[in-house]
Formats: structure tokens, sequence, C-alpha cells
């Protein structure tokens, strides 16, 4: 008799044979199941996938949902952060433009004012980045 039940601790969860099958831009996108979009993404030789306001290449930073520099456009909806939603079948991930066009969730807010005391979306340098573009010392 063969036992059909899953493997201890695997209940729930996709199973690593699995892949799906997305688009970036058009462009087809897979993955194995359970991974992130960001972890696609990086898997298809891509380092970033939006640009900063002043232009500058953004992808993945934090790799924790903290930085927001990996924002992209999910079936629509902007301002999601690629390291933290798994990649769907189907899904639709687009480059995100954000309100004015490229810093995403950030961009109509007060720089300090982020969420949760991290950093709105930007350089993800923190405190320090924000000193040193500013030609302070850690003030
Ligand atoms: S890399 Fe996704 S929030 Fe920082």
């Amino acid at each position: 008799m063969t036992d059909a039940s899953p493997a201890p601790g695997t209940r729930g969860r996709p199973r690593a044979d699995e892949t799906v099958s997305a688009a970036f831009e058009g462009a087809p996108l897979e993955a194995p199941a359970g991974a992130s979009v960001a972890a696609a993404l990086i898997s298809t030789g891509r380092t970033s996938w939006r640009d900063s306001r002043e232009g500058a290449p953004r992808g993945l930073f934090c790799g924790i949902g903290v930085c927001f520099d990996c924002i992209v456009e999910i079936d629509g909806e902007s301002g999601q952060r690629a390291c933290m939603v798994p990649l769907r079948d189907g899904m639709d991930v687009r480059r995100d433009r954000g309100a004015r066009g490229s810093d995403g969730p950030g961009d109509d807010r007060d720089p300090g004012a982020a969420p949760d005391g991290a950093k709105a979306a930007g350089d993800g340098a923190g405190a320090a980045g924000d000193a040193a573009e500013d030609g302070r010392s850690g003030e």
C-alpha cells in the first residue's frame, strides 16, 4: 500500500518540480513554483527593472520588502514589491512607472514619512545615503 500523504513539513507548499509561467513586459517569465517575482526576474539575467527619478537602474536591493527598490506593476496594480510576491501562472508583470513615472509609492509622499519606519522608494541607501546626497555628514 502506498502512502499518498505529503511529506512532513510540505503541506500547502508548492512542489519544487512545478513551474509557473507569467510575462514581464510581454516576454515569457518562468520560475519554479514558490519563487518570487524578483527571483524570476533575476533568473532571466535582469539586475534592474525600473529606473529612479534620476534615471538610475533599480531592481533587487534588500530582498525583504523594506526598501521598495524592486517595485513592479502586477496585473495592473502598481507599487508591488517583486521580492515579496510569489510568481503565479498568467501574471502580467510590468515595469512600475509610478504616479510620476518612476519612483513608485514614495513619489507623492514626504521621503521621511515612509510606513513602518522604512525609507520611501528611492535609492535604498537610507539616512546615510540621504545625508551623502545632501552633502551632510550624519546630522
Ligand atoms: S528589494 Fe524588494 S523591497 Fe527591497
